[in-house]
C-alpha cells in the first residue's frame, strides 16, 4: 500500500512538471522600467526581489487591502487618522529600510508599537518573523495584527512603496491628483 502511494505521487508530480514549465507571468506584472526609487539605492524595476510586482496591484493594496493609508496617509507622511497611531505613524518618503527591512515591517510589523503585521503566519510559525511567535510576548506586549494579505501582493505592495512614494521626493499637486483624481478636494491643501 505504501509504495502505491509512493508510485502514485511520483506520476502526479511528473504530471505537474510540464504544466509548471509552461507558465509565464502575464505581461502587465511588470514595474515600469522607468521606475526610480532614492532610498535603498535599486531602482525598483530592477530589484530581484521585487520580481513580479504589479505597481496598480500595490497601490490596491496600499489603500484598500492593507490600510496603510489609514495610517500612513496618501503620500506617506505618517499623518493618517487612524485613532491608533492618529498623526504618529512613520515618515514613509524618509525611511531608511531597504527592500528586504520594508518587507520584514510589514510582514512582522513593530512589536510594541502600533504598526501591524500583515502575514497570518507571522508569530505562528516562527520561521517567518525573528524566530519568535505570540506566546514569547508578554501579555500587553504582543504584536498587533492587521489585514492579511498573498506574498505576490506583498512585492506589489513594496514595489509601489518604493516607487510612487519613496522616491518621489517632495509631495505635489500631481502626485495627489494621481492618487484621487484630478480636481479632488483632498488636495486643496496642496492647491
Ligand atoms: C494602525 C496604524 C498602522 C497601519 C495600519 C500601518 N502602519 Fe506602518 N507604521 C505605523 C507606526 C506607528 C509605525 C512606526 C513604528 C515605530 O515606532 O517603529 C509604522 C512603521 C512602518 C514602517 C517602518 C518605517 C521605518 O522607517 O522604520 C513601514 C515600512 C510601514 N510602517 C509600512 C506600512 C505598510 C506598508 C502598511 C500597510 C500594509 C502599514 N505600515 C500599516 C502604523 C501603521
Amino acid at each position: 500500500m505504501r509504495s502505491f502511494v509512493k508510485i502514485a505521487s511520483v506520476v502526479l508530480l511528473l504530471a505537474w512538471i510540464p504544466a509548471a514549465l509552461a507558465f509565464s507571468p502575464p505581461k502587465k506584472d511588470t514595474v515600469a522600467t522607468t521606475a526610480t526609487t532614492e532610498a535603498g539605492g535599486t531602482p525598483a524595476a530592477d530589484d530581484p526581489l521585487l520580481a513580479g510586482a504589479d505597481l496598480e496591484r500595490g497601490k490596491v493594496v496600499y489603500q484598500r487591502i492593507g490600510l496603510c493609508v489609514s495610517c500612513h496617509g496618501w503620500d506617506g507622511n505618517g499623518m493618517g487618522k487612524n485613532p491608533r497611531s492618529e498623526g504618529a505613524a512613520a515618515h514613509l518618503r524618509e525611511t531608511q529600510l531597504d527592500t528586504q527591512g520594508l518587507m520584514d515591517v510589514i510582514k512582522c510589523g513593530v512589536p510594541t508599537t502600533p504598526m501591524p503585521f500583515h502575514f497570518s503566519s507571522a508569530y505562528r510559525d516562527p520561521e517567518v518573523c525573528f524566530g519568535a511567535v505570540m506566546a514569547d510576548f508578554e501579555p500587553g506586549t504582543e504584536p498587533r495584527k492587521g489585514t492579511t494579505f498573498r506574498d505576490k501582493d506583498l512585492v506589489s505592495l513594496v514595489a509601489y512603496i518604493k516607487t510612487a512614494i519613496i522616491g518621489a521626493g517632495e509631495t505635489t499637486l500631481e502626485q495627489c491628483e494621481a492618487y484621487f483624481e484630478p480636481g479632488s478636494k483632498a488636495c486643496d491643501n496642496l492647491r
